[in-house]
C-alpha cells in the first residue's frame, strides 16, 4: 500500500517507469552513434558484458539503497552510513548527485528542445509556412531558449502529477508508442536499398580494430549514461517500489530492456545511414568516419528524409517524435531527483517542489542557451565525464563497504526469500565490493589522463 509516500502500483509500473528513464537519446542516439564509430559489433559485444557485468550490478546498488531507505539520495545516504564522517559524505555525495541531475538536465532540455522543432518541421512545411520551417530547424538562441521551455513545462507538469498520476501514468502511455514507432520506423528503413550495408557494418564484427582501452571507456561511459547511474534517479526509483517486489528480476527487466532498446535503435540508425549514402547524402566525414553525432541527427538523417519525397514527412515526424518521447521519459526522471529531495526535505508540497525546482533548472538552462559556445560542452562534460562515474563509484561505496551486509540482505531478501542461495548473493557483494569501484576508477583515471 502507497502510504504518505509515493508507490508505483505494480510491477510493471515499475518496470515502464525505470524503463523510461534508462531509455532516452542515450539509447536512440548515443549508442548507434558510438557503435558506428567504434568498430560496429565489436563495440556491441563489449557493451553487453560492460552492462551486465559492471552496470547492472551499480543499478543494483541504487535500487536496493532506495528501497531500504524510502527516501531520496542525500536522506537515503545518511542512513546507511554508521558514523557521523560516513553520514556527511553521504549527505554530500547525495547532494552533489542532485546538482548534477539537475545539470544533466539543463543540457538535455536544450536538445530535447530540438527535437520538438524538427518534430513540428515537416508538419509546417506541408503547410507551406517555409520560412517557419527553416527557423525551426535553424539554429538560433531563439529557438533554444522556446522549445526548452516548453520541454521543461512538459517535465514539470508529469512531475507535479506525482509517482502514479504523474511518472507512471505517463510512462505507461509512452513508453508503447515508443517501442511502437521505433519497430515501425526500422521495419520500413529495411525494406530501403542500402540497408543491408548498413546492417553488415552494424552486425559484423571489424575485428581488425581490435579491443582498445579507449573503446571499453567509451562502452562503460554509455552503459553508465544510459540506465542513468550515479545520481539518484533510479535510487529515487527504487525507493517507489513495494517491499513485496523481488528487487534483483526488476533491476535485471531493466538492464535487459535498455540494452535491447540501444541494440534495436542501431538497427534502425546505422541502416537509414546507408540509405542515405545510397540517395546521395554524405555520411562519412574527411577523415573518413562515418558522421556522428549531432551532425548526423541533425543534418544526415533530415536530408535522408528529404530525399524520401512524401513518405519523408511522415517518417520525419515519426522518428523525431519518437526521440522526444524518449528524452521525455527520461527528463521526468532526472527532475524526481531534486524534487523528492524538496518535497522531503524542506517540507514544500509537490507541486510547488516541481515548479520552484523546473524554475531554477530552467535559468541555468537559458545560461546554458545564452553563452551556448562557451557552456554547453562544458556542462556535458562535467556531469557525464566526471561527476558521474564518480558519484558512481561513491554509491559502490556506501552499499559494499559502509552499509551493513546483513541489512543489505535483509532488504533484498523482501521480495525474495531465497536470497541468500542465489547466485546473485554470491557474485553481487563481491562485485559491488571490489570489481565496480576498481572497474570505474581505471576508467576514470583513463578519461582523465587519456
Ligand atoms: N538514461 C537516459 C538516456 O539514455 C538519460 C538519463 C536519464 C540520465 N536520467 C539520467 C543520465 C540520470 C544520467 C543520469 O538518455
Amino acid at each position: 500500500m502507497a502510504g504518505a509516500r509515493g508507490e508505483f502500483s505494480s510491477r510493471l509500473g515499475f518496470i515502464l517507469a525505470a524503463s523510461g528513464s534508462a531509455v532516452g537519446l542515450g539509447n536512440i542516439w548515443g549508442f548507434p552513434t558510438q557503435a558506428a564509430s567504434n568498430g560496429g559489433a565489436i563495440f556491441l559485444l563489449v557493451y553487453l558484458v560492460l552492462a551486465f557485468a559492471l552496470a547492472y550490478p551499480a543499478l543494483m546498488a541504487e535500487l536496493i539503497i532506495g528501497r531500504h531507505a524510502q527516501a531520496n539520495i542525500v536522506s537515503a545516504l545518511r542512513q546507511v552510513s554508521n558514523n557521523a564522517a560516513s553520514r556527511f559524505i553521504g549527505a554530500l555525495t547525495g547532494f552533489v548527485g542532485i546538482i548534477t541531475a539537475s545539470l544533466i538536465l539543463a543540457f538535455y532540455a536544450i536538445v530535447a528542445g530540438w527535437m520538438i522543432a524538427f518534430a513540428l518541421a515537416p508538419a509546417s512545411a506541408l503547410l507551406r509556412a517555409d520560412a517557419l520551417a527553416s527557423w525551426l530547424t535553424g539554429f538560433s538562441t531563439e529557438r533554444n531558449l522556446l522549445f526548452m521551455l516548453i520541454f521543461m513545462l512538459l517535465t514539470c507538469l508529469i512531475i507535479s502529477g506525482g509517482v502514479r498520476n504523474g511518472i507512471e501514468k505517463w510512462s505507461s502511455r509512452l513508453m508503447p508508442m515508443l517501442i511502437f514507432i521505433l519497430l515501425g520506423l526500422i521495419a520500413y528503413v529495411m525494406m530501403l536499398p542500402g540497408a543491408m550495408e548498413g546492417l553488415k557494418v552494424y552486425l559484423l564484427p571489424d575485428f581488425s580494430r581490435g579491443i582498445d582501452l579507449q573503446l571499453i571507456v567509451n562502452a562503460l561511459g554509455q552503459a553508465f549514461f544510459s540506465l542513468s547511474l550515479g545520481v539518484g534517479v533510479m535510487l529515487i526509483y527504487g525507493s517507489y517500489i513495494s517491499k513485496q517486489e523481488n528487487i534483483v528480476s526488476l533491476g535485471l527487466s531493466i538492464t535487459l530492456i535498455d540494452i535491447g532498446i540501444a541494440v534495436l535503435a542501431g538497427l534502425l540508425i546505422i541502416p537509414a545511414m546507408y540509405v542515405a549514402q545510397h540517395n546521395g547524402v554524405q555520411i562519412f566525414d574527411a577523415a573518413g568516419n562515418l558522421i556522428a553525432e549531432d551532425t548526423l541527427i541533425f543534418t544526415v538523417l533530415p536530408a535522408l528524409f528529404d530525399t524520401m519525397g512524401g513518405a519523408g514527412v511522415v517518417v520525419g515526424f515519426a522518428f523525431f517524435v519518437l526521440m522526444t518521447i524518449a528524452a521525455l521519459t527520461s527528463s521526468i526522471s532526472m527532475l524526481e531527483a531534486p524534487v523528492s529531495y524538496v518535497c522531503e526535505e524542506h517540507g514544500l508540497s509537490r507541486r510547488v517542489s516541481s515548479f520552484l525546482v523546473s524554475g531554477i533548472i530552467a535559468v541555468i538552462s537559458a545560461l546554458i542557451v545564452f553563452n551556448f559556445g562557451d557552456l554547453f560542452g562544458l556542462v556535458i562534460n562535467l556531469t557525464t565525464r566526471y561527476a558521474q562515474p564518480l558519484l558512481g563509484l561513491m554509491l559502490c561505496i556506501f552499499a559494499g563497504w559502509i552499509w551493513h551486509r546483513n541489512q543489505v540482505l535483509a532488504e533484498i531478501k523482501a521480495g525474495f526469500e531465497q536470497a541468500e542461495q542465489s547466485l546473485f548473493w554470491r557474485i553481487w557483494p563481491i562485485y559491488i565490493r571490489y570489481v565496480c569501484p576498481l572497474a570505474i576508477l581505471t576508467v576514470f583515471a583513463q578519461k582523465v589522463l587519456g
